[in-house]
């Protein structure tokens, strides 16, 4: 069991180091779970003096106001023999012997950090004492609780202290080390108030009620030790505040202990309670107890850093991979993102994504839908027949049949057609670009830079429209083609039929007869309808052929081709991913080493048992 205090202090150096110190919502993190003993009290509890005396060292930043303004990771290792020596984990090759240089580090580097400005900071300062008159113990010293700012502090910085401190007895892993002073009414401590509020049960909070000696004479604190003042799980532990003398001397802390083993083995007030007070005492309850709770907690920890590993891997999937810099690569990585995109497209019109179905869409309905909606039948009028007739035989009347009345109205007829063949051209334009569109978006590989996002999507729908203008032409052209020479096997077969009403050229009353115009413009409709039927199956392979299939194989060709042209700049800039991607990925990536790291600690230690 000896190695889980070391385990988590390992954990908590890593998660400094990586920039975890809780109170950051952005990112999941280890360091508040991490089960620790947090030490608050108000200004003038005796906080430090009780730090002090677990560590039997002078070594706390001393002064008027808020002195300590960064939480201080307090590591103390037990060592076979001294001397005593401390180190930082922020100066690593240092080693502190003398215990007033440490306590000018540890103002340092608070203000290294906090500046002159005197706030306080979340980032916690780590620092290692190995000495024989410690036990293994981790503490988290937090600033003390306040109600006025002094000078030269900002007025803030009570509400602050009181959001870090709550940040940190608010986790559940966390043990209370509440420190009250025994010359003042428990009721009114702020170490109490506020474990109160996240300890309601008192289940996890220890309370040391300090500077018994310097109650009045004729009271004590008996009722408050024997905690019905105010109720705890553990027994309450008192100390006595060191004299100004000893502090002045600045020595010999062992005797200050033994001076107060004395005080309560002679004490009649607390002879009674003399096994479990004095700061010694404090030092090995919390050493045992840190490391049952460790013990307790590990399976809990080890799920949740499986879980958030898990998470993080995912998130950083989705973020992509960081980006390449050498220009090879870059070019390499783009024409990959390119084929993701690509891929994307394709899918959508093959049915796998969708959208590619309305295509079939225009060509089984809306193609032939228009062509109905031109009314042939309309235009195929006796009065209109009559009426081009008449117009293309100009001056002469027609002899036998009207040869150019029956083409005139072919031409114009198929004429019409022209217009529901562009339509068709331009829809499948339309769902292409949707397509398009669609598949920009959908690419997760692209959301990563926006640029080549942007250029990417201009260019698929510049190759869309080089489709549409080839794709009309051709279509058009389908449309002339019936128009330039007409299918003459059709009208052979006509004459035969005309014959029945009697013999051509034997009678000329009937051939301007209005039942002779009908069969005209029956016959120029029966003709034309059978160039729409042969047009309502080319002209799709037309669009098919000219749009849709070029888009599958060529869509980005000319991209690449002015790709390959571009310089090493040039192509750097395509692949400007929005800085905060960029940001996020290096966060989430060193979380993901923080958690890994911690479940290699965490298995090894719990393996070698
Ligand atoms: C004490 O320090 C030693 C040497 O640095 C280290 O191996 C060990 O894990 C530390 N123990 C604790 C409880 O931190
Ligand atoms: C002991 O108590 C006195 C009087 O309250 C105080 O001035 C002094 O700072 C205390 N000593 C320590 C080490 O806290
Ligand atoms: C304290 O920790 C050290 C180093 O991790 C270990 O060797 C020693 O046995 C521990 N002492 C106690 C009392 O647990
Ligand atoms: C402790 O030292 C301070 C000055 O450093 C002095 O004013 C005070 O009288 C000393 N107290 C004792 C009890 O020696
Ligand atoms: C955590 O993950 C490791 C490796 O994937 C696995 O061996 C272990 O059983 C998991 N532990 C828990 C508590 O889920």
């Amino acid at each position: 069991m000896e190695g889980l205090i070391a385990l988590v202090n390992r954990i908590q150096r890593a998660c400094t180091a990586l920039g975890d110190h809780g109170g950051d919502n952005a990112l999941p993190t280890l360091w508040e779970a991490l089960p620790s003993v947090v030490v608050v009290g108000g200004q003038s509890s005796g906080k430090s003096s009780v730090l002090e005396s677990i560590v039997g060292r002078d070594f706390l930043p001393r002064g008027s106001g808020i002195v300590t303004r960064r939480p201080l990771v307090l590591q103390l290792n037990k060592t076979e023999r001294g001397p005593d020596y401390a180190e930082f984990m922020h100066l690593p090759k240092k080693r502190f012997t003398d215990f007033a240089a440490v306590r000018k580090e540890i103002s340092d580097e608070t203000d290294r950090i906090t500046g002159r400005t005197k706030q306080i900071s979340p980032v916690p300062i780590h620092l290692s004492i190995y000495s024989p008159n410690v036990v293994n113990l981790t503490l988290i010293d937090l600033p003390g609780l306040t109600k006025v700012a002094v000078e030269g502090q900002p007025e803030s910085i009570v509400a602050d202290i009181e959001n870090m401190v709550r940040l940190y007895v608010d986790k559940p892993n966390s043990l209370i080390l509440a420190i009250s002073p025994a010359n003042q009414d428990i009721a009114t401590s702020d170490a109490i108030k506020l474990a109160r509020e996240v300890d309601p049960t008192g289940e996890r909070t220890f309370g040391v009620l300090t500077k018994l000696d310097l109650m009045d004479k004729g009271t004590n604190a008996v009722d408050t030790l024997e905690g019905r003042a105010y109720r705890l799980k553990y027994p309450w532990i008192g100390v006595v505040n060191r004299s100004q003398a000893d502090i002045n001397k600045s020595v010999d802390m062992m005797a200050a202990r033994r001076r107060e083993r004395e005080y309560f083995a002679t004490s009649p007030d607390y002879k009674h309670l003399a096994s479990r007070m004095g700061s010694e005492y404090l030092g090995q309850m919390l050493s045992k107890h840190l490391e049952s709770v460790i013990k307790t907690r590990i399976p809990g920890i080890l799920t949740l850093v499986n879980k958030t590993i898990d998470e993080l891997e995912s998130e950083l999937a989705s973020l992509g991979r960081p980006i390449a810099t050498e220009p090879g690569a870059q070019l390499y990585s783009i024409m990959e993102l390119c084929r993701a995109f690509d891929q994307v497209f394709k899918e959508h019109l093959d049915g796998i994504r969708p959208g590619g179905e309305k295509i079939y869409g225009v060509f089984d309905n809306q193609f032939p839908a228009a062509l109905k909606k031109l009314q042939l039948d309309r235009y195929l009028s006796i009065q209109n027949v009559r009426k081009v007739i008449n117009e293309a035989d100009g001056y002469q009347p027609h002899l036998i049949a009207p040869e150019q009345g029956y083409r005139r109205l072919i031409e114009c007829s198929l004429t019409l057609i022209r217009k529901p063949a562009e339509a068709v051209v331009d829809a499948v334009h339309f769902i292409l670009k949707d397509l398009v569109r669609k598949a920009v978006g959908e690419t997760q590989e692209l959301r990563q830079f926006p640029t080549l996002q942007a250029e990417v999507g201009a260019a698929a729908i510049q190759s869309l429209e080089r489709y549409r203008d080839e794709s009309k032409k051709t279509s058009l052209r389908l449309v002339d083609m019936e128009n330039s020479y007409l299918t003459v096997e059709f009208f052979r077969k006509l004459p035969q039929e005309a014959e029945k009403g009697g013999n051509p050229g034997a009678s000329s009353i009937d051939r301007y007869g209005e039942g002779h115009l009908k069969r005209i413009g029956a016959n120029v409709l029966s003709y034309v309808n059978m160039i729409c039927d042969t047009l309502r199956n080319s002209i799709p392979k037309a669009v098919v052929y000219c749009q849709v299939r070029e888009a599958k194989r060529t869509l980005l060709d000319v991209f690449f081709a002015e790709l390959g042209k571009r310089d090493g700049k040039q192509l750097a800039r395509l692949l400007d991913e929005d800085p905060a991607v960029m940001q996020r990925r290096i966060a989430c990536s060193r979380r993901l080493e923080l958690y890994r790291n911690a479940r290699s600690e965490i298995e090894s230690v719990v393996w070698s048992k």
